[in-house]
């Protein structure tokens, strides 16, 4: 085993990491592969005898190992075999150099997870530089997100899109023609304003969510799917407004721009949507029963179900990583801690919180006269979720998230 020392220069890779490349085949052949000693910063060329390509693994330990080039000339795949067989480089992309070779990889390749294999007769430096670089480019984009299944279908996005699809609300179902000012109380118009402009924060919202989980495809998929519903939220309310001749300006979707930072850690940030979502649910629901005009009884009452169907969606994303370590559940335990412990100064709301700017608060004050029961209801829904999340049944109010939090730092 020979191994080419490149310059030490800082990887571009948000991971810091040297990144090795190794190229593996028959002592004969490994000379002949063209690929310079330090072909990119960062990057370590190491020429492996196949033989020795066990022991070489063995004593890379925790290093990265980015790409591996396999000479095969003769159609033996065994490298392959060894690299796949090993868990914890999954991740390797692998090409194989193979002379006069298939267009299609071959199913064993494709079980192996090859790349590309490139053709070993007529191999140039450029060729097999732009291989690699490829594969370079393919080990920093599949990251390092536990989540990551091996096949796209295997994801939670899969797994929940179809009960997701199925129960949305039609926009038929609505017929803004048939509104009855005449029912309408001013203390609903106040609240149907203020429900559109809250509904403004879905939209940073989403742009969070994409910023937060970059390195995925699974919730971030979903999150579209949010981000859409939520945008009908604002409109539909908008243009109920709109029938009755109130205008609601632009400027309040703007005012909701301001980021937020990035969470830091996921099991929490989703916590605490599962909580706004379930809370909203209630609001909507609330609303929806109370007032006597027909059209926005129908609004509501489609809101209100579609925060629940979110709250129960953003449950199951923080389900699968509470499942995956205890940090998570304690991150997730310690935000619905938060947010559901202290009401002295009125329930709290993560779209409060992150907009201070507020038209008509008389609208949000009328929510609050019904918000201790709302609220209640809604922070019963929430623990009884946090009991399935922890599978824990002796979670049962505020004080035993308390206790749970102290067992786990005690
Ligand atoms: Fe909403
Ligand atoms: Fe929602």
């Amino acid at each position: 085993m020979k191994t080419e020392r490149a310059y030490a220069v800082a990887s571009p890779s948000p991971e810091r990491a040297v990144h090795r490349v190794a190229i593996v085949g028959p002592r004969r052949e490994l000379d002949g592969v063209p690929l310079a000693e330090a072909p990119w910063p960062g990057v370590l060329v190491d020429r492996v005898v196949d033989e020795a390509f066990d022991t070489y693994l063995d004593g890379l330990g925790g290093e990265t190992l980015a790409v591996v080039v396999v000479v095969a000339e003769a159609g033996d795949r065994g490298p392959l075999r060894v690299l796949r067989s090993r868990p914890e480089r999954l991740r390797t992309r692998a090409y194989v150099l193979a002379r006069a070779p298939a267009r299609l990889l071959s199913p064993v390749e494709d079980d192996w997870d090859v790349e590309g294999i490139v053709d070993l007769d007529r191999l140039t430096p450029e060729a097999l530089a732009h291989a690699v670089e490829n594969g370079l480019r393919a080990y920093r984009a599949l990251g390092t997100n536990p989540l990551i299944p091996e096949y796209y279908l295997d994801a939670t996005y899969n797994r929940i899109f179809d009960w997701f699809e199925t129960t949305k609300w039609d926009w038929r179902e609505l017929d803004l023609s048939q509104i009855r000012r005449d029912l309408l109380t001013e203390p609903e118009i106040d609240i149907l304003q203020e429900s559109a402009i809250i509904e403004f924060g879905t939209l940073p919202g989403a742009h969070n969510f994409l910023r937060e989980w970059a390195d995925e495809y699974s919730f971030s998929s979903w999150a579209l799917s949010w981000g859409a519903e939520e945008a009908r939220h604002s409109l539909v309310q908008c243009r109920y407004l709109h029938e009755i001749g109130i205008e609601v300006r632009a400027k309040h979707a703007l005012y909701k721009r301001e980021p937020y930072p990035i969470g830091e850690n996921r099991a929490a940030t989703l916590m605490m949507n599962i909580i706004s979502e379930s809370r909203a649910a209630e609001y909507y629901k609330t609303l929806a029963r109370l007032t006597r005009e027909p059209v926005l009884r129908t609004i509501w009452r489609l809101l209100g179900r579609d925060e629940s169907r979110h709250a129960r969606a953003f449950f199951v994303f923080c389900k699968e990583l509470v499942d995956r370590a205890e940090e998570n559940a304690v991150a997730a335990v310690q935000m619905a801690y938060v947010w559901l412990a202290d009401r002295r100064r009125g329930v709290k709301h993560p779209a409060g919180l992150f907009y201070p700017h507020s038209s008509s608060t008389s609208g949000l004050r009328q929510i609050e006269r019904y918000a201790p029961v709302m609220t209640d209801v809604a922070d019963r829904k929430v623990l009884a979720m946090i009991r399935n999340l922890l599978d824990d049944e002796s979670v049962q109010s505020v004080g035993d998230l308390k206790a749970y939090l102290r067992s786990k730092v005690a």
